[in-house]
């Protein structure tokens, strides 16, 4: 694995992002309540939990996705670098380019391997060719892909594995040099050896960026986080019942649910 991460700093210059009594309804039904939570800059946090506590549903919150989803109302705050992201006056496109999003399923877009990075690139203000190219060649290299396509960055990006298309939309969120990258649940459609791949790449990522890992393998939670977030749905809706450093969520919960999560007796 190239560990190029490594050579930078982390982008969000110590701000945390601060989460404040967020809850979220999709038409008359709450998804989540009152979450409120603080993530240090250049750390991952892993969300876990059962099926349907929301998880998706916040990391959606975090950059505006939610505004796509009919009758979905999100209230309270998330403030990023001091400002709050849910507000009216949010640039969301240039939110968006901050805080990029990986999904469960690989999801290239169906065009080169290349252009899946050069055209947001390009989308995003930047004209010149060269330029985009070195960026092209600087994000393969930094998941490791560079090797594997720099002689068919032409052909179709489907014609990759899965675990290579996984690292092609992590190349592509990362190209735009975000300062948030949002994983939901990255591993869960690949084989165990690009899941260990992915799993580096976090490893690797956290120099840089802030990382949100939604995944439902607890033993891969307690490896790539600094910090756990355990999600989980009470009275018919989600709601935080565990939270703090890793070793401390797995090692002396707090919560009687969460014991019983962790302990692998529920969930
Ligand atoms: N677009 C949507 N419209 C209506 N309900 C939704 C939508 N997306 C998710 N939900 C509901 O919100 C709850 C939380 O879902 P989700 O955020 O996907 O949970 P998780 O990721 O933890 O499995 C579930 O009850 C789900 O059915
Ligand atoms: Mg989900």
């Amino acid at each position: 694995m190239n560990d190029n991460c490594t050579e930078n700093v982390c982008v969000m210059n110590g701000d945390p992002i601060i989460v404040k009594d967020l809850s979220l309804r999709y038409h008359n039904r709450v998804a989540f309540k009152d979450v409120s939570i603080n993530l240090s800059p250049c750390t991952v946090t892993a969300l876990i939990g059962p099926s349907g506590c929301g998880k998706t549903s916040f990391l959606n919150c975090i950059n505006r996705m939610t505004d796509f989803v009919d009758g979905c109302q999100v209230r309270g705050q998330i403030r990023v670098h001091g400002e709050n992201i849910l507000s009216k006056q949010t640039d969301v496109v240039k939110l968006r380019r901050k805080i990029g999003m990986i999904f469960q399923k690989p999801n290239p877009f169906p065009l080169s391997i290349d252009r899946n990075i050069s055209m947001p690139l390009r989308y995003h203000g930047i004209k010149d060719a060269k330029q985009r190219q070195e960026i092209v060649e600087k994000s393969l290299n930094e998941v490791g892909l560079w090797d594997e396509v720099k002689d068919r960055l032409h052909t179709q990006a489907t014609s990759l594995s899965g675990g290579q298309q996984q690292r092609l939309c992590i190349a592509r969120a990362i190209a735009l040099e975000p300062e948030i990258l949002l994983m939901d649940e990255p591993c869960s459609a690949l084989d165990p050896q690009s899941s260990a791949t992915i799993e580096s790449l976090i490893g690797a990522m956290r120099k840089k960026f802030t990382l949100i890992v939604v995944t439902h393998n607890l033993a891969q939670a307690k490896r790539v986080s600094d910090k756990t977030v355990i999600f989980w749905n009470y009275e018919g809706f989600g709601q935080i019942v565990e939270d703090g450093p890793t070793d401390q969520v797995f090692f002396k919960p707090s919560n009687k649910t969460a014991q019983a999560y962790i302990g692998g007796h529920l969930g």
